[in-house]
């Protein structure tokens, strides 16, 4: 089956199972729940505003109302500012069990002045392992920024402010699972692992500095939510608004995506010899 005609299955599939969601500039007090932290969590700004905070007794999280089955889903993000060394703020996709499948985004903090790492990982079955890491081409504690992930039967795409940082794509045709049949929630945490965060471990956290604070606003989910009553229409602003699901990276993108992972790609497990003795695991074939 070609990738379009795969393509319009699932979406003919999607409207037989499941409604469009369309949540843009959604009210955080609507879209989650925050699951921990004891009032470390807080909704603000009449539901615009959810900031996280860590001290020395605990993080924080939230997850979303809704499961999503494919979506493009975009967040910004203002990360922890100062030093922010041994916090880690986790975004991501994820569903439940042990053979669930994730999409991670991961901000491991750092000293003041030196690099955040953004962390990425695509899990399948209960299979992960496919990390790649960059650092940012500005400072990501001084202002928010969009981190969006765009998710279709095909690929999976990480966008940093509407930049292509990674691609992965899917290669099943090799014998390679991929994320397309569980659900997945959003979730997100503010957390201490300098057990392993900043230089693998070695600064730890200074906890002078607490408490510390993350910030999300403009949360945007142009997704799939199964079973959901609401109804399907299929005009054709609703078919437009749902590109996504065909969503392929044009030679522009390709163009910035090569420059970021030229640039700023500090780790990738498709390059990693050491890691890797025995060859490299068969979707690097077709990501790279
Ligand atoms: C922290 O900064 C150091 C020095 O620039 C860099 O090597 C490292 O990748 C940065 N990030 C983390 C999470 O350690
Ligand atoms: C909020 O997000 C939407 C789309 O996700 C974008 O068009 C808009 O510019 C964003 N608003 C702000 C204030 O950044
Ligand atoms: C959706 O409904 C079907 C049939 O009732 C059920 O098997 C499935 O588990 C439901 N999925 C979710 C995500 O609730
Ligand atoms: C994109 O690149 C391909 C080959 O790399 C080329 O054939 C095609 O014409 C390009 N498309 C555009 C719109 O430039």
């Amino acid at each position: 089956m070609t990738s379009s005609s795969n393509s319009r299955l699932v979406l003919v599939m999607c409207f037989m199972i499941s409604a469009f969601g369309i949540a843009i500039g959604a009210k955080f007090d609507q879209e989650f729940d925050i699951t921990w932290g004891d009032g470390r969590a807080k909704i603000l700004n009449n539901g615009d505003l959810l900031t996280l905070t860590l001290d020395k007794i605990s993080g924080s999280g939230f997850q979303s109302k809704n499961e999503y089955l494919f979506g493009k889903i975009d967040m910004q993000l203002k990360l922890v500012h100062g030093n922010s060394a041994g916090t880690v703020t986790a975004y991501y996709l994820s569903s439940q069990g042990a053979t669930h499948d994730e999409i991670d985004f991961e901000f491991l903090g750092n000293l003041s002045g030196d690099p955040y790492t953004l962390h990425t990982n695509v899990f399948s079955q209960g299979k992960g392992n496919r990390e790649q890491q960059f650092h940012l081409w500005f400072d990501p504690t001084a202002d928010f920024h969009t981190y969006s992930i765009t998710w279709n039967p095909q690929r999976i795409i990480f966008y940093v402010d509407g930049t292509p940082i990674r691609e992965y794509k899917n290669s099943e045709s090799i014998g390679v699972s991929y994320p397309k049949n569980q659900p997945m929630r959003i979730y997100s945490s503010l957390w201490n692992a300098d057990d392993w965060a900043t230089r693998g471990g070695l600064v730890k956290t200074d906890w002078s500095q607490a408490p510390f604070s993350a910030s999300y606003r403009n949360f945007s989910a142009n997704a799939c939510i199964p079973n959901s009553s609401s109804s399907c229409s299929s005009n054709s602003a609703t078919l437009t608004s749902n590109s996504w699901l065909n969503e392929e990276l044009d030679n522009t993108s390709q163009e910035r995506l090569k420059w970021v992972q030229k640039n700023y790609m500090v780790y990738d497990y498709c390059t990693d010899s050491k890691r890797f003795p025995q060859g490299f695991p068969a979707d690097c074939v077709q990501n790279n």
